[in-house]
């Protein structure tokens, strides 16, 4: 049995930056499920938040992201987001990532909801592969253990206590422990629940799994961005499209060809993402298409292809030219807000487990991610993790806080009822049922599927059953909390209350109970 200091699971840009600096304090040992390039970072487009311009604050920054977290962000935590991010941008360069330039300054575009331009990008729309491989050049040349094709299965805990990890080697079969007193959660996000998104394969809530069945606390699973702007081609991957495009001046138009945005929002295409994925919705639904189409033609082809050459070139490659006709375009599952409940220090509800990036709930983000704020938390807290161990920070006391539960409605069902269990099931399901705009019908009904099916699925054994188990756990997580959250907020949205209510200015936290 292997000891280290840290032990680390997911190489996507939160478990290689934690990896870089946890590698000064001691033993590190990353396990990944896939190769170790297989994560949502390495497709990040738009680029990384941070009020480094002329004009822009922290304090502007701040308000911009209250103002889209929707009367839900944890003040302190977005205080430390927009104070911190000069200073990560740095050590970002100091790792040797480049970001685009003008005119010899660091170049900034403007996404949704920003008050003003903002986002550092790199290779105009490739910032998270370029983040992710210098990453993990340097995690490679470092003196850290990285295990690929190892799927953490398990978080061992004792009396309360972290002391590791249980995990599949996908390749042999063959399970091992790896012990430790620090395990960081950075296994991403969950887009895999849905049948359209944005998300690679390995988006499977593994951590929200794993932390949840270990016992921490788990929060605002009801929050979960769709992103308007995904390619809708027949055959073709839903590729995101950058929120960036529409900074940049892209139209959004219904089949008709008419410019809709500002029919749903006086900030037109550059509304909060939750508005315009909203209106998008409408408009396909209005025209009876699957479809919208976002209009870069009356820009200067130039411009086009020097600004996001990855999308034009990907475009292209499956027959469209961007500068020539407007894209096909239509919502995807984009950004899971909830996940594992931590603090500022990135320390969850256990002692000695951390989680950090897209599996963590810091509460920047409360009810709909800025975007662009998602790789900037990334390493504002992976750093913050570092410190807090390094001071001594006590766990946080989860004793006085509300916990709920999932419903005891397994069995409730007989199997015979209920949808035939796949994954593409599961993923129809939730796109229908806990999707875009929600009802309390549909989500109860959805909530009582994915009961039964949970009941119904062996012991995994294989990475595949255990990437689906997760995903019927973080599902079910999803659809309750949903459930529960009677009013509209942010990214969540329910026919049946439409407006937002005081009563609901607060969070939703599951335990598994004793
Ligand atoms: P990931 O990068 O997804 O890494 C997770 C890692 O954990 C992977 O290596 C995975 O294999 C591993 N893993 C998972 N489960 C297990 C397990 N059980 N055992 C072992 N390993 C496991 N955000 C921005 O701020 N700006 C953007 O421009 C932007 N654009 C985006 C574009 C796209 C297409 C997508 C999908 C997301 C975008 N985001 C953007 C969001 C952002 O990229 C992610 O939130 C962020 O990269 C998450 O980083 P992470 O390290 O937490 O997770
Ligand atoms: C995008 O480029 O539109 C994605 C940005 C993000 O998700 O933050």
């Amino acid at each position: 049995m292997d000891q280290y200091d840290y032990i680390i699971v997911g190489s996507g840009i939160a478990g290689l930056y934690t990896a870089l600096l946890a590698q000064g304090q001691g033993s590190v040992l990353i396990l990944t499920k896939g190769g170790i390039g297989e994560c949502s970072s390495r497709h990040a487009q738009g680029g990384i938040a941070a009020a480094i311009g002329i004009g822009d604050s922290p304090q502007i920054h701040y308000e911009d992201t209250i103002a889209a977290g929707a009367g839900l962000c944890d003040l302190d935590a977005v205080r430390i987001l927009v104070d911190e991010a000069p200073d990560r941008i740095t050590d970002l360069i100091n790792f040797g990532v480049h970001f685009d330039t003008v005119d010899g300054e660091v170049a900034l575009a403007r996404e949704a909801a920003h008050s003003v331009p903002r986002i550092l990008h790199a290779g105009g729309d490739a910032t998270g592969e370029h983040i992710e491989i210098t990453l993990s050049r340097l995690a490679m040349l470092a003196k850290v253990v990285i295990l690929e094709y190892c799927l953490a299965t398990e978080i061992i805990v004792d009396d309360g206590v972290v002391r590791g990890v249980r995990a599949l080697d996908s390749r042999t079969g063959t399970v091992e422990e790896f012990r430790s007193r620090a395990v960081i959660l950075a296994t991403g996000g969950g887009g895999r629940l849905f049948n359209f998104t944005t998300n690679p394969d390995i988006a499977t809530a593994d951590g929200v799994a794993l932390a949840y069945d270990a016992g921490a606390e788990i929060t605002d699973m009801e929050f979960f961005q769709f992103h308007p702007t995904a390619l809708r081609l027949p055959g073709v991957t839903p590729f995101l499209i950058s929120e960036a495009v529409r900074g940049e001046g892209g139209i959004l138009r219904n089949a008709d060809g008419r410019q809709f945005m500002y029919d749903y929002a006086p900030e037109g295409e550059l509304a909060p993402r939750d508005v315009v994925a909203r209106g998008i919705l409408a408009e396909m639904k209005k025209t009876g298409s699957d479809r919208v189409f976002l209009d870069v033609t009356h820009l200067p082809p130039r411009r086009v292809t020097t600004r996001f050459p990855h999308i034009y070139r990907f475009c292209l490659v499956n027959g469209l030219d961007i500068t020539e006709s407007p894209i096909p375009v239509a919502p995807a599952a984009h950004y899971m807000m909830g996940g594992v409940k931590t603090n500022a220090w990135g320390e969850t509800s256990i002692e000695g487990l951390f989680a950090c990036g897209e599996t963590a709930s810091t509460g920047v983000h409360g009810a709909n991610r800025l975007a662009s704020n998602s790789l900037l938390e990334v390493v504002v807290f992976a750093k913050r993790i570092l410190e807090g161990k390094k001071e001594g920070v006590k766990p946080p006391d989860a004793s006085e806080r509300e916990h709920f539960s999932l419903s005891e409605q397994e069995g409730q069902n007989a199997l015979e009822n209920v949808p035939r269990l796949s994954l593409l099931a599961l993923q129809s399901l939730m796109w229908d049922k806990v999707g875009i705009v929600r009802s309390g019908e549909d989500l109860a009904e959805a909530a009582s599927i994915l009961a039964s099916w949970q009941k119904a699925v062996d012991k995994p054994s294989d990475r595949p059953f255990h990437e689906f188990a997760n995903l019927i756990l973080a599902g079910r997580l999803m659809a309750e909390a949903a459930l529960i959250r009677k009013e509209s907020r942010g990214a969540h949205f329910r026919s049946d209350f439409p407006q937002p209510s005081p009563d609901w200015l607060k969070h939703i936290i599951f335990r598994k109970p004793d």
